[in-house]
């Protein structure tokens, strides 16, 4: 069975009338890592937002199916749902200060899922967290631990955001921008511990961002977003060889050239 089915999705905005995601498609195979790239305002974090059952009932009418292990995100109890963020989905965003709570230990919040979901011990869960620190390769995981998150610098925040998520080893990582604010050579370094973290626990990654050789970096495969569809979709290299959409050419040609040799 597929790990994620996505069939036929569109969201339309109560407060604009807007359809901003207009009949997505789209499967996720466990361990598989797939990149959605595209424009700004594409509808690449609405569908990211419904598929993690983020998306406020209230604010948008959905429609569709967004099925993770055959259950459907957008219609089941909300205890369930419960279940499957976290140890099914975790989520990483692009501005780590926002998934951080400014006013609590670094160490306490790479737990919390353990807390919410888990039956482990105070010492089991320390135990998990620093493990998980050392593995998104924060220094000093003991001293790190203790630490607000201001105490960091924007690229460990994102690695102790990476930790909270994928300390409990989830079955999808869905990751939004999660590289855009930082420099390229963390970005780098970020990019390499999402694969080894897939690699190594057989986590599948939904990879946001509007920069195709981001992409193409982690990915196996690709969907290329325009307008609230999915315009082209296939193996990363295959599509970067032959791109067969007119909006996925003009994707790759916005690449500088150095960056597209790379
Ligand atoms: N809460 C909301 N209320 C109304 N419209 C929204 C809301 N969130 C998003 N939209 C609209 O939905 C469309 C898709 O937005 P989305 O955030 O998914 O784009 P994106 O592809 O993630 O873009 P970016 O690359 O800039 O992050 C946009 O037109 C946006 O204005
Ligand atoms: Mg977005």
């Amino acid at each position: 069975m597929a790990l994620v089915e996505i069939r036929d999705l569109r969201v339309r905005f109560h407060s604009t009338g807007k359809e901003a995601v207009r009949g997505v498609d789209m499967t996720i195979e466990p361990g598989q890592r797939l990149g959605l790239v595209g424009e700004s305002g594409s509808g690449k974090t609405v569908t990211a937002m419904a598929l993690s059952g983020l998306l406020q009932r209230g604010s948008a009418a959905l429609s569709g199916q967004v099925l993770f292990q055959g259950r459907d995100v957008l219609t089941c109890p909300r205890e369930e749902l419960r279940a499957i963020q976290g140890p099914g989905i975790g989520v990483v965003f692009q501005e780590p200060m926002t998934s951080l709570n400014p006013l609590i230990r670094v160490g306490c919040q790479v737990e919390e899922v353990l807390r919410l979901h888990t039956d482990l011990t105070a010492d089991q869960r320390r135990e998990r967290a620093l493990e998980a620190m050392v593995q998104v390769g924060l220094p000093e995981p003991e001293v790190t631990y203790e630490k607000y998150p201001h105490q960091l610098s924007g690229g460990q925040r994102q690695r102790a955001v990476i930790a909270s998520a994928m300390v409990i080893h989830p079955k999808l990582l869905i990751c939004d921008e999660p590289t855009t604010a930082l420099d390229v050579t963390v970005q780098i370094q970020i990019l390499r511990l999402l694969k080894s973290i897939s690699v190594r626990y057989g986590v599948a990654i939904l990879l946001i961002s509007h920069d195709l050789s981001v992409v193409r970096r982690l990915c196996e495969s690709v969907a290329v977003m325009y307008r609230g569809r999915i315009v082209e979709r296939g193996n990363t290299e295959d599509v970067f060889a032959s791109p067969q959409d007119d909006y996925t050419r003009r994707l790759i040609a916005a690449i500088p050239t150095r960056k597209r040799h790379e």
